[in-house]
C-alpha cells in the first residue's frame, strides 16, 4: 500500500477537489500528438515562457534595486490549469527572463489565485525588520473545497510578505484579510499606492464589476466603492483589474486608469481587456464619458487581438522613470488548455509602456514595446520602396522572421490592404486593413496547426480604426509562435499566436499597396 506524506496527500486532495471555473473546468485528457511533439520548437525566444508546465496570468509584478518581478499563475504537475502557485521570474530589462522558485503554494486556505505586490517603503505593514524593506503581496484565496460543495463564498483575499526581494515569503498568520461577501467571483486584488490622499488604494473584480479598497496598513480593508454595473463589456465574468493614474500625453493633466479584464465577453471573443478613462476623488472612479453603455463596439480594448488577457502594470517603477510598464498573458481561456505545445503552455506578451494621449475629444491608451527590446536588435535592414513586383516586404533573404521585428508605412490607404506571414510549406498568417469597413483583422484559419480549438481559427476585427490618418504605420515584433502588431503607433495593437508547420519566412502584401520606410531586424541574445 502506498503511504502518503501530509503534503503529498494535501496535494492529492487539491488535485481531486480540483475547481471548476468558466472555460477552464475540464482537465482535457492530455494527448500527445506528432505535431505537438515536434513543436516544442514554439518556445518564444525573448517572451516569457515557463520552462515546464502551465502559466496563466502575470501577478504580483514590481521593480526593486534593479530588478523587474514577475510572478505568474503557474501549475508545475501538468500542462493544464491546476491547483494554482505563483511562479516567480526576473529580469534587468523585462526582455529577457531567469525563472526562480516557486514563490507561493497552494495550502489549507486554498490555491493562490492573481493578485499584486508592492513594495512598503515607509513599513506601513508593520511586517518590516528594520533592515529589509517588506514586499507585500496580496492575493485571492480559492477553496476547492468550497466550491466543491457548492458554496458560493470560497474566494477571499490574503496577504504574505517578503524580506528578501521576492524570494521567500511568508502568509500572515490572520488571513483572509478581507472575507468573502457571499459572492461567488471575487478576486485578483491590484493595490497602489495613492500619493494624493496617502494611502493605499486596492481594486478587485466582484463578478460583473469592480470594488474599491483604501487601507493605511495593507491589513485592514475598508471597501469605498464600486464601479461597472451594467457597464461596458458584461457577456462575462470580470477578472484582473488595474487601476492607476497616467499624465496625458503633452500635457500636465491627469487621469485615472481602470483595465478590466473579461472571460468570456472579450471583444473578439472569449478573454479581452477593456479600459476605461476618468477621475478618481479618493472613493469614487467617474469615467470620462458615458460612451460604452450595451454597445461593446467601442474602441476601449487594450488589444484587439485574441492573445493578451489578465495584464497589468508593474509596481515601484521609479518616479524618474515614470512609465506605466504591462505585460499580459499571451492566450485565451477559449483554447490555452489545447495549444500544440507540450512541455511547457503558455507565454507573456512582450512587456509594453502605455501612453495616454488625448485626440478628437478622447483619451485612447497606445501601447508600445519597451524601450529596452531596442538593444537586443541586430543589423537593420533598410528598403525606401517596395516595388510592385515585389511583393515580399521581407524575406529568409532578408532576415530569419522567427525572432524580428519589422516597420513600415504605408503613405496613403487607397484600397485594402492584406498582408500574410508565409511559410515553404504555404501555412499563411493573413492579416490587414479594410478600408470600405475602416477596420483592422486577422484570418489565422490557414495559418498551421489550428484543429485543436475550434475558436482558435476564427477571424477577428477591430472595428472602427481609431486613427483618422490617410497613412498606416505599422511594427510589428514576431517571436516563433506570435506576432504582437501596433498600428498607428500603438493606437491598435493586435496580438495573436500561431502554429505553422514550419516556420513563416516572408511578409507579403498585395499588389498595388505602396509601402515606404521598411526596417526590418533579427534580435539577438547572444
Ligand atoms: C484569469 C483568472 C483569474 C484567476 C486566475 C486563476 O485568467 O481566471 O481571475 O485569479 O485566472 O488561475
Amino acid at each position: 500500500m502506498k503511504i502518503y506524506k501530509p503534503a503529498a496527500l494535501l496535494v492529492l486532495l487539491l488535485i481531486v477537489f480540483s475547481c471548476k471555473e468558466t472555460g477552464k473546468e475540464k482537465k482535457p485528457e492530455k494527448t500527445t500528438s506528432l505535431a505537438s511533439q515536434e513543436n516544442e520548437d514554439f518556445r518564444p525566444s525573448f517572451h516569457f515562457s515557463p520552462k515546464e508546465h502551465w502559466m496563466n496570468d502575470p501577478n504580483g509584478m514590481f521593480y526593486l534595486n534593479g530588478t523587474y518581478h514577475l510572478f505568474f499563475q503557474y501549475y508545475p504537475e501538468d500542462n493544464v490549469w491546476g491547483p494554482m502557485h505563483w511562479g516567480h521570474a526576473t529580469s534587468k530589462d523585462m526582455v529577457t527572463w531567469e525563472e526562480q522558485e516557486i514563490a507561493l503554494y497552494p495550502d489549507e486556505k486554498g490555491y493562490i489565485f492573481s493578485g499584486s505586490a508592492v513594495v512598503d517603503h515607509d513599513n506601513t505593514s508593520g511586517f518590516g525588520d528594520g533592515l529589509n524593506t517588506p514586499i507585500v503581496a496580496m492575493f485571492t484565496y480559492h477553496d476547492p473545497k468550497g466550491e466543491e460543495e457548492k458554496r458560493i463564498d470560497y474566494q477571499s483575499q490574503a496577504i504574505a510578505y517578503s524580506l528578501d526581494e521576492g524570494k521567500t515569503w511568508t502568509k500572515y498568520e490572520a488571513n483572509p484579510v478581507i472575507e468573502n461577501p457571499k459572492l461567488q467571483d471575487f478576486r485578483d486584488p491590484k493595490i497602489t499606492w495613492n500619493e494624493d490622499h496617502k494611502q493605499w488604494l486596492m481594486v478587485l473584480s466582484a463578478k460583473d464589476r469592480a470594488y474599491f479598497y483604501s487601507s493605511k496598513n495593507l491589513k485592514d480593508w475598508k471597501k469605498v466603492s464600486e464601479f461597472g454595473e451594467n457597464y461596458a463589456a458584461q457577456d462575462g465574468v470580470w477578472e484582473c483589474p488595474d487601476f492607476f493614474k497616467m499624465q496625458v500625453e503633452g500635457t500636465n493633466k491627469t487621469k485615472w486608469v481602470l483595465i478590466q479584464s473579461t472571460n468570456p465577453g472579450g471583444y473578439n471573443g472569449g478573454s479581452g481587456t477593456q479600459y476605461f478613462v476618468g477621475d478618481w476623488d479618493g472613493k469614487n472612479f467617474t469615467p470620462e464619458a458615458d460612451l460604452y453603455g450595451k454597445n461593446i463596439n467601442h474602441p476601449y480594448w487594450l488589444d484587439f487581438g485574441k492573445d493578451n488577457y489578465a495584464g497589468v502594470t508593474w509596481s515601484n517603477i521609479p518616479k524618474e522613470d515614470g512609465r506605466t510598464l504591462f505585460v499580459g498573458w499571451m492566450s485565451n481561456w477559449l483554447y490555452a488548455q489545447e495549444v500544440p505545445t507540450e512541455t511547457w503552455r503558455s507565454a507573456m506578451t512582450i512587456a509594453r509602456e502605455l501612453r495616454l494621449i488625448e485626440e478628437n475629444d478622447d483619451y485612447i491608451i497606445t501601447s508600445h514595446p519597451v524601450e529596452e527590446l531596442e538593444k537586443y536588435v541586430g543589423e537593420t535592414i533598410t528598403k525606401w520602396k517596395l516595388t510592385d513586383e515585389d511583393h515580399a516586404i521581407v524575406d529568409h533573404n532578408d532576415l530569419d522572421l522567427t525572432k524580428a521585428q519589422v516597420s513600415f508605412l504605408i503613405p496613403k490607404i487607397t484600397k485594402d490592404v492584406h498582408f500574410s506571414l508565409i511559410s515553404e510549406g504555404d501555412d499563411q498568417f493573413k492579416f490587414g486593413f479594410k478600408k470600405e469597413e475602416n477596420e483592422f483583422y486577422i484570418d489565422r484559419s490557414a495559418s498551421g496547426i489550428t484543429d485543436f480549438g475550434k475558436e482558435f481559427a476564427s477571424t477577428v476585427s477591430t472595428g472602427q480604426r481609431i486613427s483618422t490618418s490617410d497613412s498606416l504605420q505599422v511594427r510589428m515584433i514576431l517571436d516563433n509562435m506570435s506576432v504582437e502588431i501596433f498600428y498607428d503607433d500603438g493606437k491598435t495593437v493586435m496580438t495573436e499566436i500561431f502554429f505553422p508547420k514550419q516556420p513563416y519566412t516572408s511578409l507579403k502584401i498585395n499588389e498595388g499597396v505602396p509601402v515606404i520606410d521598411i526596417e526590418a531586424a533579427e534580435f539577438n541574445f547572444d
